[in-house]
């Protein structure tokens, strides 16, 4: 007997990405938002899925609430832990679109560097960057969760805008600018973008 007699190569061969995608009716990939807080990236990647999943199509969000809160909870936002951050989101996220699923994440991701990064880990055949430009001024004085109040008091440190950087991306997919655009033209644009990547053509 030798040590190969009892590995049966057929039963451990994983079902592939496109067996999922065939089960699902769809195409995956990866819907990745970019932009300062308050800028609008969790708000349009709500209406999205919602416009998605009333097409049929199964997708995943992503964003702070339920990644901050449970796998990066030990994470703060200092340069390297952003990094960290941003790399686990991206793991997390290839697990998603290798089962198939259109996987939408909304976070900051302030670096070009930090960018590329989840690109590469997520396949940048997979990736979709979107940039929710809407300038500082406007996700200001929105200032919804009344951040930026508190990093101007000094009160919150290396807050993204104010004390630490957030890099333009040099070539997103798309741009989507909150203060000039309604939600609906938003999701409009996304829509004509990802629609023919993710519906499957009947044969
Ligand atoms: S990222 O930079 O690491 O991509 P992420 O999107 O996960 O950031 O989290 C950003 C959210 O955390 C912001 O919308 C805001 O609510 C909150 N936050 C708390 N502290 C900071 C900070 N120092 N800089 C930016 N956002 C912060």
């Amino acid at each position: 007997m030798t040590k190969n007699d009892n590995i049966y190569p057929i039963f451990d061969s994983m079902l592939s990405r496109r067996d999922k995608e065939e089960l699902l009716g769809q195409h995956s990939v990866m819907v990745w938002f970019t932009g300062l807080s308050g800028s609008g990236k969790s708000t349009i990647a709500i209406a999205l899925e919602r416009e998605l999943h009333k097409r049929g199509l199964l997708c995943r969000i992503l964003d702070g609430d339920n990644i901050r809160s449970g796998i990066n909870r030990n994470l703060g936002f200092s340069a390297e832990d952003r990094v960290e951050n941003i790399r686990r989101i991206a793991e997390v996220s290839k697990l998603f679109i290798d089962t198939g699923i259109i996987t939408i994440a909304a976070f900051i991701s302030p670096g070009n560097d930090i960018r590329q990064m989840a690109a590469d880990i997520i396949g940048r055949e997979n990736f979709l960057e979107i940039y929710v430009s809407t300038p500082l001024e406007e996700c200001e004085r929105r200032d919804v969760k009344g951040l930026y109040a508190r990093a101007r008091r000094g009160e919150i440190k290396d807050f993204t805008g104010v004390s630490a950087p957030f890099d333009v991306p040099a070539s997103p997919a798309l741009t989507l600018d909150t203060s000039v655009l309604t939600l609906e033209e938003c999701v409009n644009r996304l829509l004509e973008l990802v629609l023919p990547k993710i519906q499957k053509r009947e044969i």
